[in-house]
This record gives structure tokens, C-alpha cells and sequence, in this order.
């Protein structure tokens, strides 16, 4: 006879903004059970959205029981221990301050708030009360990712000679796609395309203490309106495409690092990628090809190898070894990790992003707009 009780009480989690990663986080939740002997079980509670209709999608979830639009009636509640904050950037600080001033801990969205300065503020707030906070990045939980990580930890490149990282969509290159609000100042701050896909981008290098020393950046507005979906014109002001050509210092030298992210990458779908060309090793990975891994060996003849890596994710689940990862699959990874983290139980795997990380990440971003204000090479602070 088996006992189907599991007396561990589970973390109880509410959501706010369920948009599209309220959405895909609500899914990470429900098949929890798929993570092979992970040691805290959760449970989404709650969720608030102030548009009631998606919240509808949401009653479907069993273990749900509080359905609102005010944040504050979510907050209020005693079974809810960690909060998801997936909304548009503008409401970042207030929101996040009001989980953190609640009592709870918190997985924050990225950007952590629209500049550098919201930034320090929502780290210190945090800081100074105690939570457990982390911030979304999903994609150093690849396979691939984590290989080239862990490669560049143990020194296995030997010098290193450059680095590369980047994150790329082409969805906007089409004019007559409708505004939304990750292409307006308003919504987002002056840091555009940085503060969305920036962090994803910078996560691993800052991961692995590379700070750039100087910085010069490249900033693209392509379309400045698009149609507003009512028949009329609406203003597109956020930068499209970001270069940042940036100098890191590894130790007693220094390599060039280069980080992109891009709305305006003909070719490119959510393209995820990173490579890094040492004079032993060179390693390249993109989500182009999720399960490829290629290495570069010196030798007498140049060339590169090629390697399948399977599903070889920091957290083991019942998918099979040979089977190919998707974003639901790191979705699930990044949360297993943050929820592994605030139990003491992450050991030595890969965590999210910290809230000092992020603070970093944002000292780029500001470096950026200095940078491409003034052409001029700057150093970040
Ligand atoms: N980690 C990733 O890979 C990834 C991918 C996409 C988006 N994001 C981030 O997730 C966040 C949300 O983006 P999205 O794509 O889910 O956007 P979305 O527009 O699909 O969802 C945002 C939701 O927030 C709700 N909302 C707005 N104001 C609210 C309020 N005051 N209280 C409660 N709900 C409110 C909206 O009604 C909407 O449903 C952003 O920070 C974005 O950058 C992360």
C-alpha cells in the first residue's frame, strides 16, 4: 500500500499580471510533480489582473482559490508566501514595493523597474526587509547554456579572446504590426529593447563576475509610430536594436565583450545565443539549434564539433534524456531553482539572477545611453 499524503506544506504562490508569463508560469506550477525527488512542493493561490476576462483561464487551476483585479486583496492574504510580478514595466517599483512591504518574497520580472536608479531602489528596499527576491532569466537553464557556464567557471577556454551574447526578434520588422506597450517610453523607461531582453543577455557573464570596465553603444530606432489598433497612429519611441561593445577584465587581461539585443533582427525568433572563443577552447550555442552544442579545440586544423546534449537541465524531471528542452521546460527550471534557493536547497546548480545582478545589468543600460548620447566610449558605473 502507498500513502498518497506528502505532509511537506507546499509554497504558496500568487501571481500578478496574468498576461502571457502569467500564463506560463500558472503552467510550471501544475506539473511541478514532473521534477524528479525535488524537495518543496508549491502551490499557485492566487492570481489578480485587472482585466477579469483572462482571469477566467485561471479557474481552471484546483488549488486556486482567490480570483481579483486590486493587487492589494492578493497581497493581503496570509496563504500567500511568494508573488510573481508579471506586468508592464511602469508598474515594476510600486508593485514590487508593495509585495516586499507585504511581508512576501518575490519573483520579479525583468527589467527590475525602468532605470538604474529604480533599481538600487527596489535591491535595497528588499535588502533592508529580508526577502528572498530574484529575478527572471530563463535561458542560462538550456543545456547548452549551462555547458558554456560552466566551461567559462572552470577555466577551460584558457585565454580568453572575445566574447559574444545576444538576444534577437524580428517580429517588429513588419510596420504595420500594432503598438503595445513594450514599445513605448511610458510603459518602459528611456532603456527600450535593453530593459526587455537585456537581462536575459547579461545574466551568465555577470553570472561569472565580468564587469565591463568601458562601454560604447550602437542604439537603433527603425519605425518611430506604428498603427494604435483604432485606426489612427500611435508615437513607437523605444530603441529597437542595442550593440554594446564593452571591454571586461578577466583576471590581469582584458577581452572584448559584445552584447546585442535586437527587435530588429531579420531571420531571428527569440533567438537566444552565446559564444565565447578562448585560445584552448571555443564554445557556441544558440536556441536556434536547442540541442547543439559546438566546441572549438586548437589544433592543427580549424574547425568546429559538433554535439546533441539532450535534456541535460540542472533539475532532473521525468522527460527523457535524449528529448529536446523548450521555453515551458526552463520556465520550470528558473522556478524550481528560485524556489531551491529559498529553501537553502540549490546546492551548487545555477540560480536566478540577483537582485545585485540586475542592479549590474542596469548599470549597462545607463552606460548605453550615456555611451550612444554622447558618442563616446564611457566607463559604467
Ligand atoms: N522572462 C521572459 O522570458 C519574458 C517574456 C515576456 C515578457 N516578460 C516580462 O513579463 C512581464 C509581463 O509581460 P507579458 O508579456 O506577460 O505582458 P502581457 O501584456 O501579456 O501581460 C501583462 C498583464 O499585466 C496585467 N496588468 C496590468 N496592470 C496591472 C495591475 N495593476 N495589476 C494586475 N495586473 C495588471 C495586464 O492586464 C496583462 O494581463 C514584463 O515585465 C515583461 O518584460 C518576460
Amino acid at each position: 500500500m502507498i500513502s498518497r499524503t506528502n505532509p511537506s506544506q507546499p509554497v504558496r504562490i500568487g501571481i500578478i499580471g496574468g498576461g502571457l508569463m502569467g500564463r506560463e508560469a500558472a503552467s510550471a506550477f501544475a506539473r511541478w510533480f514532473t521534477l524528479v525527488d525535488f524537495p518543496v512542493r508549491v502551490e499557485l493561490v492566487a492570481v489578480c489582473d485587472i482585466q477579469p476576462g483572462l482571469l477566467e483561464w485561471f479557474s481552471q487551476i484546483p488549488t486556486v482559490r482567490c480570483l481579483t483585479v486590486d493587487h492589494h486583496e492578493l497581497l493581503a492574504r496570509e496563504d500567500v508566501d511568494v508573488v510573481y510580478v508579471a506586468v508592464p514595466h511602469h508598474l515594476h517599483e510600486s508593485i514590487y514595493l508593495d509585495v516586499l512591504r507585504a511581508g512576501k518574497d518575490l519573483l520579479a520580472e525583468k527589467p527590475f523597474g525602468v532605470d538604474l536608479a529604480v533599481a538600487r531602489r527596489i535591491r535595497d528596499e528588499a535588502k533592508a526587509l529580508g526577502r528572498f527576491v530574484r529575478v527572471s532569466s530563463e535561458f542560462p537553464f538550456l543545456p547548452g547554456a549551462q555547458r558554456i557556464h560552466q566551461m567559462a567557471a572552470t577555466g577551460a577556454f584558457g585565454r580568453i579572446l572575445e566574447i559574444r551574447a545576444g538576444f534577437l526578434h524580428s517580429s517588429d520588422l513588419d510596420p504595420l504590426k500594432p503598438i503595445n506597450w513594450k514599445r513605448q517610453n511610458r510603459f518602459c523607461g528611456e532603456i527600450g529593447v535593453m530593459g526587455d531582453l537585456g537581462l536575459h543577455v547579461a545574466h551568465i557573464p555577470l553570472r561569472l563576475g565580468w564587469r565591463s570596465k568601458t562601454l560604447y553603444a550602437q542604439l537603433q530606432k527603425v519605425y518611430t509610430s506604428r498603427p494604435d489598433g483604432k485606426g489612427g497612429r500611435a508615437d513607437c519611441d523605444t530603441w529597437d536594436n542595442a550593440t554594446l561593445h564593452t571591454t571586461v577584465k578577466l583576471g590581469d587581461y582584458a577581452a572584448p565583450m559584445t552584447l546585442e539585443m535586437k527587435r530588429m533582427a531579420p531571420t531571428e525568433t527569440n533567438t537566444w545565443h552565446i559564444e565565447i572563443l578562448g585560445t584552448d577552447l571555443g564554445a557556441r550555442y544558440s536556441t536556434k539549434e536547442p540541442k547543439t552544442f559546438w566546441t572549438y579545440r586548437r589544433g592543427k586544423e580549424q574547425s568546429w564539433e559538433k554535439t546533441d546534449l539532450g535534456f541535460a537541465v540542472p533539475f532532473k524531471t521525468i522527460t527523457g534524456s535524449i528529448f529536446e528542452p523548450g521555453f515551458p521546460d526552463l520556465m520550470q527550471q528558473m522556478w524550481a531553482a528560485f524556489i531551491a534557493e529559498r529553501a537553502g536547497k540549490l546546492g551548487d546548480r545555477f540560480g536566478c539572477a540577483t537582485p545585485d545582478e540586475a542592479v549590474a545589468s542596469h548599470e549597462l543600460w545607463s552606460a548605453a545611453l550615456a555611451s550612444h548620447r554622447n558618442q563616446s566610449v564611457v566607463v559604467p558605473a
